[in-house]
C-alpha cells in the first residue's frame, strides 16, 4: 500500500525513523492498559498507590501495639486514676459510675490465683444487694424470659422452644437449647446464669446488648422459679399471680 502510494504519487519514501517512530507512538497508549492488566493479576506486599492522602496515612500508634514512648512499652494508656465516665453525675445517690459492682454488673469477679499466676473467674451466688427479689421482679422476669428466651428454651425452659421445634422439622441439626431446669443448670450460681445471658455460652449468643442489667437479674430470678416449679410440693408456695403463667 505504502509502496503503491509512493510509486503512483511519486512521493519520496518516508524516512525509516519516521515509520519506526510512528509505530512506537501507536503502541505507547497500550502501555497503561498493560500495566493495569498486570496489576489485576499479580499481588504485591506493598499498599496500592494512594494519591490523595486525606488523613489515612499518618504517623500514629495502632491499638494494642507497643510504643517506645512509655515505660511500660504499651501504646494504649489506661485511664488516669479517678477518671469518671463522661456524662455521669458524680453526686447521684448510689451512683456506681464505673460499674465497679462486679456482682450486679457482671455476676463474677476475677481473683488472682497464686498457684497458676493467672486469674480465676469466681461466680457470685445469690442476688446482688441492689436487686430486691419480689413479685414485681418475678413478673418482669417472666415477661422478659417469654420474649427473649422462650423462643429457643421453651416457655417452661425445657429446651423445646418453637425455634428448636422448627430446626427439627427442617432437620437443620442445630444444637438443642439446654434444659434450664435440669440439675446442671439448677446448681449454677446466680452469677453464672447472669453471665450466660450477658455474654452467651458455647453455641448460645449473648443478650447483654438487648436486655439491660436489671432485666437480666429479673430473668435469673424467674429462671430460679422455673427450676423450683419442676419439683414443687403439691401445695404451691408461689403467689397466685404466677400460677398458670407457665404451661
Ligand atoms: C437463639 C436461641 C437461644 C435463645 C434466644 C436463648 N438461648 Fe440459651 N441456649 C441456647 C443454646 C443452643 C444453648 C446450648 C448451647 C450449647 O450447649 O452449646 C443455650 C444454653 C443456655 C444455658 C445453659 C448454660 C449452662 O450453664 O450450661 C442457659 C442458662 C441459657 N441458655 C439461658 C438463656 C436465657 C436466660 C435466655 C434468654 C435471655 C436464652 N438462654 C436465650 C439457645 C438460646
Amino acid at each position: 500500500m505504502l509502496k503503491w502510494i509512493v510509486e503512483e504519487l511519486k512521493l519520496p519514501a518516508p524516512p525509516f525513523w519516521l515509520i519506526g517512530g510512528l509505530l512506537i507512538l501507536m503502541c505507547l497508549p497500550l502501555v497503561p492498559l498493560a500495566l493495569a492488566m498486570r496489576a489485576r493479576v499479580s499481588t504485591s506486599p506493598k499498599t496500592r498507590p494512594h494519591y490523595i492522602l486525606d488523613m489515612d496515612k499518618q504517623t500514629k500508634f495502632k491499638a494494642q501495639s507497643d510504643s517506645p514512648i512509655f515505660a511500660d512499652g504499651r501504646a494504649m494508656r489506661p485511664p488516669v486514676p479517678g477518671t469518671i465516665a463522661w456524662g455521669k453525675k458524680v453526686d447521684a445517690p448510689n451512683a456506681d459510675l464505673l460499674a465497679t459492682d462486679d456482682h450486679y454488673f457482671r455476676g463474677y469477679r476475677l481473683e488472682n490465683n497464686a498457684t497458676t499466676g493467672g486469674m480465676d473467674t469466681v461466680y457470685y451466688t445469690g442476688f446482688p444487694g441492689r436487686i430486691k427479689v419480689d413479685q414485681a421482679l418475678m413478673l418482669r422476669g417472666q415477661q422478659r424470659f417469654n420474649i427473649y428466651c422462650a423462643p429457643c428454651h421453651g416457655l417452661g425452659g425445657q429446651g423445646d422452644g418453637a425455634i428448636y421445634q422448627r430446626s427439627l422439622d427442617i432437620q437443620a441439626g442445630w444444637v438443642q437449647p439446654s434444659n434450664l431446669t435440669d440439675d446442671e443448670r439448677r446448681f449454677r450460681p446466680e452469677g453464672h446464669l447472669f453471665n450466660t445471658i450477658t455474654n452467651g455460652i458455647r453455641n448460645m449468643a449473648g443478650y447483654g446488648a438487648q436486655v439491660p442489667v436489671q432485666d437480666r437479674w429479673a430473668i435469673v430470678a424467674y429462671l430460679r422459679a422455673l427450676q423450683m416449679s419442676q419439683d414443687a410440693p403439691d401445695t404451691p408456695d408461689a403467689p397466685a399471680e404466677l400460677a398458670g403463667g407457665v404451661e
